[in-house]
């Protein structure tokens, strides 16, 4: 028999090492064979870990499982598929995953990660394939005609920023993947690189012949000591079989890839602080102009895309422009993959085309609260993003109708939060996140989240709180429209969401004074 039980590390932090000893000591006693396939997520968490056999019919799926259910799986015959408590039926027919659309996610969790085999086998490597026997100017115009839009959060034309790169002079170019995935309950770029990291792979080397580059950096952070093995582990595959190294699928392109560690500041993830890092300087953010795509790493034209932009290419390649671009809604094409965290039931990865409604994603698909009491408010877009109440949940999922209502959609990371949310405290914890993570460089930013802080807790305090709310707005567009990046000219978007859109955790009562 096969069983399949996830090495990705939301699966490991409930367990599933332990579960994948238990049920090898459970088989070896009971005399059974079985190979066990270490996987990547399917992105269900609340089913983690979530353990598939394959069976005839297909594959089956068990979750949440722990030590202590192996020896009944096994009474129960699990490995044929037997009918148990835990027993979800066949894993493709579980609704979350049926509805969805799996472009960029359609092989993790179903594959072994480190099996070129498996890879190919689900359709991988078609379209570098394809990107090798083609002229480097037709892949630009095949992903600029495909619609993809950065996936980090920005959304700027993926297309648009390879031709800058491909058009810029210089015999030196890089491909920079940026997986310094730091927003507040995202964790799509680690998905990948646990659970489908030849994509990641297929993606640069794409994006180099494409822009006449022939090295690539990850660069992802401490923290995700997973993603780094697994990818660095895949890398050395990739070489091996002559898809990395000097001789790409025995073509003229060259390309290699090495994987960076940063040790998790939050500005890291900000494009030209990830190169200043890259290079082995501190973490501070360079002025724009010059573009990246212009002068970049060690001053040399650079992409730097995220892992999602970049792993959502070889499918583009493989299917074509017009397959991906034909998903979605006004201007945002395609899938995004959706990552539902906080206080909801069904938290997990939802990879969809553009244009549901946030109330269809957060109740529809998320289920509602986790806690069962009434949604709050939900973050979309990371700890720089917006709060949005229940009665803007009409919005539509998309670049457009998020800017429309003072928000963003960011790295598509969906925070949940319940009606015991202190949205003045969440205010707060926002001017204090921008103050602790400032790379320090311009006043707005550095000075002003501190002040932020100081000023939010005069409100609650009860001290003048007319004029200081009067001082928060001023000083939100203060770095909105001073500061040098996103980190402090973003801070405003929770800042002022939950002022605006809950005005009465931010009007409470005066301090009474002890009568003396
Ligand atoms: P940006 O709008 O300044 O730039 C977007 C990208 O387009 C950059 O790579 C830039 O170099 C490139 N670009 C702009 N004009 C270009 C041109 N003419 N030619 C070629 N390339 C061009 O936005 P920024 O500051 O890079 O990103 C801000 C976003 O980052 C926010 O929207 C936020 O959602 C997101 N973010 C994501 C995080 C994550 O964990 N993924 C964390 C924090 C923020
Ligand atoms: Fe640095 Fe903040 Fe200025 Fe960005 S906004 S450059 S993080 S000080």
């Amino acid at each position: 028999a096969t069983i399949f039980i996830p090495r990705d590390a939301a699966a490991i932090a409930v367990g599933a090492d332990k579960v994948a000893k238990a049920i090898e000591r459970e088989a070896a006693l009971r005399g059974i064979e079985l190979a066990i396939v270490r996987n990547g997520s399917r992105g269900l968490l609340w089913l983690e870990p979530l353990i598939e056999v394959r069976t005839g019919r297909g594959r089956i799926a068990y979750g949440p499982v722990t030590v202590a259910d192996v020896p009944g799986l096994f009474e129960a015959d699990f490995l044929a598929g037997g009918a148990h408590p835990l027993c979800h039926g066949l894993t493709k027919e579980i609704p979350y995953l049926a509805r969805q659309t799996r472009l960029t996610f359609s092989r993790c969790g179903v594959t072994d990660p480190l099996s070129l085999a498996d890879y190919r086998h689900y359709e991988g490597l078609k379209g570098l394939e394809k990107a090798v026997a083609m002229d480097p100017a037709d892949i630009v115009r095949t992903v600029t005609d495909s619609g993809l839009r950065g996936r980090g959060g920005a959304g700027f034309p993926t297309g648009v920023k390879w031709k800058t790169v491909a058009d810029a002079p210089g015999a030196q170019k890089y491909i920079v993947c940026n997986a310094d995935e730091g927003d507040s309950g995202t964790f799509s770029d680690r998905m990948i690189m646990e659970g489908d990291p030849f994509v990641l792979i297929e993606g640069m080397i794409i994006a180099g012949i494409a822009t006449g580059a022939t090295k690539g950096y990850v660069y992802t952070r401490s923290e995700y000591p997973h993603a780094i093995k697994t990818m660095r582990a895949a890398i050395e595959v990739a070489r091996g079989a002559g898809i990395l190294g000097p001789s790409v699928l025995g073509s003229a392109y060259a390309f290699d890839i090495e994987v960076r560690m940063g040790a998790g500041a939050y500005v890291c993830g900000e494009e030209t602080s990830l190169l200043n890092s890259l290079e082995g300087k501190r973490g501070i953010v360079r002025a724009k102009p010059p573009l990246p795509a212009l002068q970049g790493l060690f001053g040399r034209p650079t992409v730097v895309n995220n892992v999602i932009s970049l792993a959502s290419v070889p499918v583009i390649l493989d299917r074509g422009a017009g397959f991906y671009r034909d998903y979605g809604v006004g201007r945002s094409h395609g899938t995004i993959p959706i990552q539902l965290a906080g206080n909801i039931k069904h938290g997990g990865l939802y990879e969809t085309a553009f244009g549901l409604t946030l109330g269809e994603i957060i109740y529809d698909i998320g289920g509602g609260t986790a806690s069962g009491r009434p949604v709050k408010a939900v973050q979309v877009g990371g700890p720089l993003g917006a709060y949005f109440p229940p009665s803007l949940f009409d919005t539509v999922f998309d670049y457009e109708a998020f800017a429309a209502k003072e928000g963003l959609i960011g790295h598509a990371g969906i925070v949940v939060f319940d009606d015991t949310a202190d949205m003045l405290k969440q205010a707060r914890f926002a001017m204090e996140f921008c103050a602790i993570e400032s790379c320090g460089k311009c006043t707005p930013c550095r000075i002003g989240s501190t002040r932020g802080v100081e000023t939010v807790d005069r409100i609650a305090r009860g001290i003048e709180p007319e004029k200081n709310r009067a001082l928060l707005t001023d000083l939100c567009n203060t770095m909105k429209f001073g500061s040098l990046c996103a980190l402090g000219g973003f801070t405003p978007y929770p800042v002022m969401s939950a002022l605006h859109h809950f005005p009465e955790d931010f009007a409470p009562a005066p301090m009474v004074e002890a009568a003396e």
